[in-house]
């Protein structure tokens, strides 16, 4: 997740191609800069132990009864999304103030700030960053969240080992032959074309989509827990992140739009294509109590009666 560029965007008139957003030059396609060199070149916090993303083996995957539901306030207004930003690593879309969270095991409200994407290489070239039982999906969406009492403050967030909340969405092919669905996200990237170079941004007030639009079909009492980091340099260890089991369907011209539009640069620069981290060292994860169980034993009994019918 792409925190930094949420709040301060220090961008510094250098003349390089990669107007560097962060302090740390760090990028995902270049040998010299790309994830296997951040643990050397970001020794502060990228080489630490609870890093993300990480593989979310789900069979080992503890039940937790204090994952509760969520709370989503705001999440249904069609006022929400502010602005579109290409920065270069990825596609960012800033939110308007009292948009929230709360509820889902957390120890307060957090604020929702923003959310950004993640993808590789067209639907056919998966780029999730978290995976599942060493599955990749096409893309990942991360709604980044920062503890209320810190008031949008990042840099005491970053510090607080649970300052940040991120949500994680994965993005799955919609099977089928599908153009253009769900139409939320057809809306959303129609923006796309707007934000080519890195740099651009439009606004997004007059697009009418909300958050929960963008979030079809996702059961959100049913997600995997666990404390990693931001998944940039940085990589401060202050995320409580929060993967959830169902994944939001998107039309496969849509998922290839990300790949082939927008640039790590200008006009003259690559495609941003492959960004996410590659899989960190595992941490304890928890998951939603389900009540599979209860449907498992009734299927049982279904099926018992049915055997006691034969
Ligand atoms: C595009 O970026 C390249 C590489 O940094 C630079 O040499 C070139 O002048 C830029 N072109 C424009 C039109 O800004
Ligand atoms: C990370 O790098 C720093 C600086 O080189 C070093 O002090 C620290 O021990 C390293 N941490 C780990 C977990 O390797
Ligand atoms: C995006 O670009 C299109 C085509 O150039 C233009 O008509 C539209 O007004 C732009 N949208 C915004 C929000 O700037
Ligand atoms: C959503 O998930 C929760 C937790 O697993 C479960 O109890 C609930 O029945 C699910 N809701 C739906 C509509 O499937």
């Amino acid at each position: 997740m792409n925190w930094l560029g949420a709040v301060l965007t220090v961008c510094v008139l250098v003349s390089s191609a990669r107007c560097a957003s962060d302090a740390i030059p760090w990028c995902y396609d270049l040998p010299s800069c790309s994830d296997s060199t951040w643990a050397t070149i970001a020794t502060k916090f990228c080489n630490g132990t609870r890093q993300s993303p990480i593989d979310i083996v789900s069979g080992s995957a503890q039940s937790d009864s204090s994952l509760t539901a969520f709370k989503f306030d705001n999440y249904d207004i069609t006022t929400s999304l502010k602005s579109i930003t290409n920065t270069g690593k990825t596609v960012k879309v800033n939110f308007n103030s009292n948009i929230k969270i709360s509820g889902g095991g957390l120890s307060e409200d957090y604020d929702s700030l923003q959310f950004h994407l993640h993808w590789g290489n067209g639907a056919a070239v998966p780029g999730s960053e978290h995976t599942v039982n060493g599955k990749r999906y096409p893309m990942e969406l991360h709604i980044v969240n920062s503890k209320a009492s810190f008031n949008g403050d990042t840099t005491l967030a970053v510090a607080d080992g649970t300052g940040l909340a991120a949500l994680g969405f994965l993005i799955e092919e919609m099977p089928g032959d599908a153009t253009g669905q769900p139409a939320s996200w057809k809306k959303l990237t129609t923006y796309l074309t707007n934000i080519t170079n890195s740099g651009e941004s439009v606004s997004l007030s007059g697009a009418g989509i909300s958050l929960d639009d963008l979030l079809p079909g996702v059961n959100r009492s049913s997600y995997y827990r666990y404390l990693g980091s931001l998944t940039t340099p940085s990589c401060n260890e202050a995320v409580v992140w929060t993967v959830f089991k169902d994944k939001v369907q998107v039309s496969k011209d849509l998922i290839d739009l990300f790949s082939t539009t927008v640039r790590v640069s200008n006009t003259s620069a690559p495609l941003i294509i492959n960004n996410f981290r590659r899989i960190q060292p595992a941490q304890s994860v928890t998951q939603t109590s389900s009540t599979s169980k209860t449907c498992y034993s009734l299927g049982l009994m279904a099926l018992s009666v049915l055997l006691g019918k034969l």
